[in-house]
């Protein structure tokens, strides 16, 4: 199933979806009443198919007034036309172009990260907690506008919403009592944010969308919250994850990480096969708009419909030896960021991101691996499938 960094638990899970991809690769799970889809082609139908497989995922959600306020620009959960025109607004902001012209910054950011390890004389760090998660955050909340000095706020509720309280939080009552103060409180902050926006001539994110407008009108406070959640959940966790789960690749296959030290230009590819080979998001949710036909079952119209981004990447008839990371792939189509419509609106941002962090690590330090005397805690890989910490031992030039 893979290197030595995979815990016990993911372990039996790709086990129990390798099998499941052979004998009932659509399978409904009794327990959570959701269909579950294990195969990379079944994947992409559900993923790209916006007519029968819809965003909107309300009927499943308890009806709270928290969540009513904070989904309601959450465009991510919408469908067409109304996913475009609000996703419009953002993309605009956030072309190929922008995303080259923060390059220079997240270098800085990281070099400032790595002196401060190098200040305070560490040869060992928790990768999470002294890079791979700030730096993301610090350059989403700069895009932002927001004060980077609350980092460990965001990464509070992006935990409280993404991955402490269980994948399905969302589709229960106590899930969703449990998020709600995180919830509430995000609101509150972002709220008091728009309207301090509103009231000055600041530049940035918030200041454009205050400005924007969709159907001839102004978007009101709620849906710029909506908005700003969405990219503040959505932009840290993920690529902070993407980045340790890259390291634990490099440090389980040796022979890769000598020959990205030889040709840095490889990392891009070999950062797609680390999304492959470990999606950092484990399902990816729709609601059936009809009775659909996939991989031999009928999947009823109204049925939440999970793909496996686990699973996918795994897929026998479409990645040969599955189960081997292998830098050298051609066209690594996985699902890590989605497809279609909603496919990750943040993806170049969090490749530049981690290529450069990738790059100011191997330019500082001769080597880094994983120490075997002190455990790395995974997240539950049923809810997200990375690291809450990690040690590295670093060998400094
Ligand atoms: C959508 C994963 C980084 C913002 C998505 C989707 C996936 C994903 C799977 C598709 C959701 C769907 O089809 O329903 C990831 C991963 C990341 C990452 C694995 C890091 C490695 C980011 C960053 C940002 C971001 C850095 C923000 C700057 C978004 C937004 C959407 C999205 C706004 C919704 C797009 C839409 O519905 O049109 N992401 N993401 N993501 N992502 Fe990311």
């Amino acid at each position: 199933m893979g290197g030595p960094h995979i815990p016990e638990k993911m372990r039996d899970m790709l086990a129990l979806y390798q099998s499941k991809r052979q004998s009932e690769p659509v399978s409904l799970d009794e327990t959570s009443g959701r269909w579950q889809v294990f195969g990379y082609r079944d994947g992409v139908t559900v993923a790209t198919d916006a007519k029968r497989f819809s965003n909107d995922l309300s009927a499943f959600i308890p009806d709270h007034e928290e969540l009513k306020t904070f989904t309601k620009g959450n465009f991510q959960a919408m469908d067409d036309p109304r996913h475009r025109q609000m996703r419009s607004l953002v993309s605009q902001g956030f072309t190929p172009k922008f995303v080259q012209g923060l390059a220079p910054r997240i270098e800085q950011v990281a070099t400032e990260l790595l002196d401060r390890i190098r200040d305070q004389g560490r040869d060992r760090i928790d990768l999470v907690g002294d890079l791979a998660h700030p730096l993301p955050v610090t350059v989403i909340a700069e895009v932002m506008g927001l004060p980077v000095a609350d980092r460990h706020l965001f990464r509070k509720w992006a935990d409280a919403l993404l991955v402490d309280n269980g994948v399905d939080a969302l589709f229960s009552e106590e899930g969703v009592a449990a998020m709600a103060p995180s919830i509430r409180e995000m609101n509150q902050y972002l709220l008091s944010h728009v309207r301090e926006y509103r009231a000055s001539d600041k530049a940035g994110l918030i200041r454009a969308l205050v400005a924007a407008e969709t159907d001839g009108r102004r978007l009101d406070d709620q849906e710029i919250v909506g908005f700003l959640a969405l990219l503040l959940i959505a932009g840290h966790l993920t690529t902070s994850t993407m980045f340790t789960n890259a390291i634990l690749c490099l440090d389980e296959n040796p022979g890769a990480m000598k020959e990205i030290r030889a040709d840095r230009g490889l990392i891009p590819d070999m950062l797609e096969e680390v999304l492959r080979y470990r999606s950092p998001l484990v399902w990816l949710d729709r609601r059936a708009t009809e009775d659909v036909e996939l991989g031999g079952k009928r999947i009823p119209e109204g049925s939440l419909v999970s793909v496996s981004l686990v699973s996918v990447g795994r897929d026998e008839s479409e990645f040969k030896d599955p189960d081997t990371f292998d830098i050298h792939r051609e066209q690594i189509r996985h699902l890590a960021f989605g497809m279609g419509i909603h496919f990750c609106l943040g993806a170049p941002l969090a490749r530049m991101e981690v290529r450069i962090a990738l790059n100011a690590m191997l330019d500082r330090y001769d080597d880094f691996r994983i120490p075997t005397d002190e455990p790395i805690v995974f997240h539950d890989p049923k809810d997200f499938n990375g690291t809450k910490y990690l040690p590295l031992d670093l060998v400094v030039r």
